[in-house]
């Protein structure tokens, strides 16, 4: 378990599969966020049961409200190359009650204070599409800055959006 001031970051259990379901089927959730293809909730399920524990290479941990204990979300470090220290980040709450509270940004912060302490990386990067505001005000509240431009990245309602690449480095994190 690991605690931040407002969420604390646990392993994903099978009995979880339901709620990731229902979040990856809320068009509200993942307006912003890559998902061209949904999966079934046996999928969901059998994929939590089936993945392979935590490791260096993918840590996916659930997002718990501390004070009242329900999964809101989750965060996952992915693609982490030892050669350079260096992991992608993602991040989203698909309970949309606990939106606006503080909870993104403190889960953000516990998880890079983990990528930076527990597993040792020197970077930490993520991709978000422009018109997420919610997102980038996140990003920039805990120190990510914007490295550059990924033209027409994302679609969405016959609609072009970039996506914008951010960065984290080690003894950045605000
Ligand atoms: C984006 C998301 C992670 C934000 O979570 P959250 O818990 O609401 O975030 P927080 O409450 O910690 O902070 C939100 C910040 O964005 C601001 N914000 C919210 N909507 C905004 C908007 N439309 N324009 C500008 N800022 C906005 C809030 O005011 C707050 O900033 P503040 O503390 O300076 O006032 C969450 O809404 C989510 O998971 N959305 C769906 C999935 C997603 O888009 N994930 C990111 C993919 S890259």
């Amino acid at each position: 378990m690991i605690t931040g001031d407002l969420i604390r970051l646990r392993a994903f259990e099978p009995a979880d599969a339901d709620a990731l379901w229902r979040w990856n089927h809320d068009p509200d959730v993942m307006r912003w966020m890559d998902q061209y293809y949904v999966n079934s909730l046996d999928q969901a399920r059998r994929g939590l049961a089936d993945r392979e524990r935590n490791s260096y290479g993918d840590v996916l941990y659930a997002v718990e409200v501390i004070a009242d204990g329900n999964l809101i979300g989750l965060v996952r470090l992915r693609d982490a190359e030892p050669e350079i220290g260096a992991a992608e980040l993602d991040v989203y709450l698909g309970e949309k009650d606990y939106w606006g509270r503080g909870y993104a940004t403190d889960a953000m912060r516990t998880i890079c204070r983990y990528g930076f302490d527990s597993m040792r990386l020197h970077r930490i990067g993520l991709t978000v599409v422009e018109a997420n505001e919610a997102a980038r005000r996140v990003y920039a509240k805990v120190g990510f800055v914007e490295e550059g431009r990924l033209w027409d990245a994302f679609r969405r309602d016959g609609q072009w959006y970039d996506k914008i690449s951010m960065g984290l480095l080690e003894g950045e994190l605000t």
